[in-house]
């Protein structure tokens, strides 16, 4: 794997995207991010002390199994979490929760070819030593407030590179899901309501109690 380390970066995922010569398994690791993107538009606090890296990968696997990749790189993280002590979860699809607030948040991005994922942009974002700013401290938490001392981020880091090209499966990846079976709220863009999620499906989408099979794009689920 050929790793890059920065300083300061825009996004580490920009920075993979609109590589001339895209290289097989290349991460680039920032120590932070001025322009950090998030799922569905939204932008991401990257402030020094956080792990924020992102990983390149040429022809992942087939289109229509591309959710694999978000179940990897969320198992990924909960298994590294868990070898530095931090007992996470995940909320579907790959938001990484411990206590009930967000400690990493992951987005991917894929290119598309015919049938295949011709390339695959994983990044990551992880709240490790950095500081939590105050206005998401009720919805966001760091490694260091959960363990109650600093971890070296680099060692967390190779750990959840490391993992990212382990055979992890969906089984493995339901039975670290937060909410499944209870009664949580669904937002869309039109309207909010209340269901349950009975399961995720290995496509990823999410069957409701009714029977409504929905995707991540679609909604986005709140504990109650
Ligand atoms: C989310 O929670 O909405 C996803 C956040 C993903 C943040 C990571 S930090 C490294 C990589 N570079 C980015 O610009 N975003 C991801």
């Amino acid at each position: 794997m050929k790793t890059i380390y920065t300083e300061k970066i825009s996004s580490t995922n920009d920075y993979l995207k609109k590589l001339k010569k895209p290289l097989e398994d290349t991460a680039i690791i920032a120590k932070r991010q001025t322009g950090g993107r998030g799922t569905k538009g939204r932008s991401f606090i990257c402030d020094e002390g956080g792990a924020y890296f992102s990983l390149l990968k040429l022809y992942p696997c087939q289109a229509k199994d591309s959710f694999q990749i978000m179940e990897n790189s969320a198992l990924s993280v909960v298994k590294a979490l868990k070898a530095f002590g931090v007992s996470a979860k995940i909320k579907w699809p790959n938001d990484i929760i411990v206590n009930g607030k967000k400690i990493c948040g992951i987005l991917i991005e894929n290119v598309f070819e015919g049938e295949y994922v011709s390339r695959s942009v994983i990044g990551i974002g992880i709240n490790v030593n950095n500081q939590i700013a105050g206005e998401i401290k009720d919805i966001a938490i760091s490694v260091k407030e959960v363990l109650n001392k600093e971890i070296d981020e680099k060692a967390l880091i190779a750990t959840v590179l490391y993992n990212l090209y382990l055979p992890l499966n969906h089984e493995e990846y339901v039975k670290n899901l937060l909410y499944i079976g209870e009664e949580v709220t669904i937002i869309t863009n039109k309207s909010t309501y209340k269901s349950i999620i009975e399961q995720i499906l290995p496509n990823g989408n999410a069957k409701l109690i009714d029977g409504t099979e929905l995707s991540s794009a679609e909604i986005t689920i709140r504990p109650l």
